[in-house]
């Protein structure tokens, strides 16, 4: 083919492509596209030189602007951790009362106890804190252990039959069921302790049990059921109940209680975070300025 045909109407040249008499026409592209298209590359070029670009076996190309995503981060994570750190000292430096008497500082501090607790907490008390069965509810005014500022630090701090704190608070209910008392003691005991707590019961087991009570369960659950919160001893004499407040449920626990643990949070968090902690359950609604009783 050496002569270039060119098409009768348009005075284009043709390809040389023929199909069934149609003729294939060598339209050139537009330049305003080609040169669109020619930028695009030089631009792809300008930029995989100047940013990171090419995957590498370990990394990528880093660019000569040295710029990095992951740089950013840390730099926002050192402005977040500055604008925090003024807040952080002044919990550092002040009482959970002191804390508690300014407002924004309080606010700041609950939000990272809130924090804090979605963390650490929530598997065993319950995202809203409400615990279940063997785990407390945080949000109410029933405390084992006590609910002032104080008394809640020293529970998160300490832990609760946590063997590897030396602190830790400890109370062991004992096992009735191993020998101290029989099984028709333990039924009258616990007939007792359902008359306590206002639910029906049979009147004259209930009185063979408030004596067998007296001589064994008022030094840690209080003469009328009212507990006592220095031996970590249930209230016995309301509807709140850890571990079930029916017949059966009672007579589990005393003859075999259970006696939870709480591991002591003083050796995984540090000073700040456990004041933020002690101030966000305090504020769940069960806070008690007074000593308790
Ligand atoms: C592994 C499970 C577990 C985790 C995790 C846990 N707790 Fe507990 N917590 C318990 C148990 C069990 C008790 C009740 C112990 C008892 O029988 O006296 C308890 C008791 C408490 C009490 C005492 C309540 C009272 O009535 O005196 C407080 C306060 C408390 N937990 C707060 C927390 C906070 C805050 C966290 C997170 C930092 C946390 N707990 C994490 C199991 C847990
Ligand atoms: C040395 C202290 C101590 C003595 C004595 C004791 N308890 Fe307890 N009791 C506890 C503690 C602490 C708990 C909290 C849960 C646990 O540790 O198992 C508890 C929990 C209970 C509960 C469960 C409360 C709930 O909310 O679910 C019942 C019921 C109970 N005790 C009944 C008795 C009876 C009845 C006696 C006497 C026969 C008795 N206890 C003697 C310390 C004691």
């Amino acid at each position: 083919m050496s002569e270039i045909e060119r098409d009768e109407i348009s005075g284009t040249s043709t390809t040389g492509h023929e199909w069934d008499g149609i003729k294939e026409l060598n339209t050139p592209l537009p330049r305003w596209w080609l040169w669109t298209f020619y930028a695009t590359i030089v631009w792809a070029l300008v930029y995989s030189i100047a940013y990171p670009a090419w995957p590498l076996i370990n990394s990528a190309t880093s660019g000569v602007l040295g710029y990095s995503s992951r740089q950013d981060v840390v730099k926002e994570i050192a402005d977040a951790a500055a604008a925090q750190s003024e807040w952080r000292d002044r919990i550092k430096a002040n009482d959970l009362g002191q804390i508690s008497q300014d407002p924004k500082l309080f606010d700041f501090a609950r939000a990272g106890g809130a924090a804090a607790f979605k963390v650490n907490c929530v598997q065993c008390h319950g995202s809203g804190a409400a615990g279940g069965k063997g785990y407390p509810n945080l949000n109410d005014d029933d405390w084992l252990w006590g609910g002032t500022y104080e008394e809640i630090h020293k529970t998160l701090k300490s832990g609760i039959r946590y063997a590897a704190d030396a602190e830790t608070r400890i109370s062991q209910m004992p096992a009735f069921g191993d020998g101290m008392l029989n099984p028709d003691e333990i039924n009258s005991t616990a007939e007792f302790v359902l008359a306590l707590s206002g639910q029906p019961h049979d009147a004259e087991a209930a009185a063979k049990g408030e004596p067998l009570y007296a001589a064994n369960c008022v030094a840690c659950h209080g003469e009328r059921g009212q507990g006592l919160r220095e031996a970590g001893g249930a209230r016995l004499n309301d509807a709140i109940w850890l571990y079930g407040g029916d017949k059966a449920a009672i007579v589990a626990q005393i003859t075999r209680p259970r006696q939870g643990v709480m591991p002591a949070w003083g050796h995984r968090l540090d000073d700040v975070t456990l004041k933020e902690l002690a101030i966000y359950v305090y504020s769940l609604g069960g806070g008690e300025t007074l000593q308790p009783q």
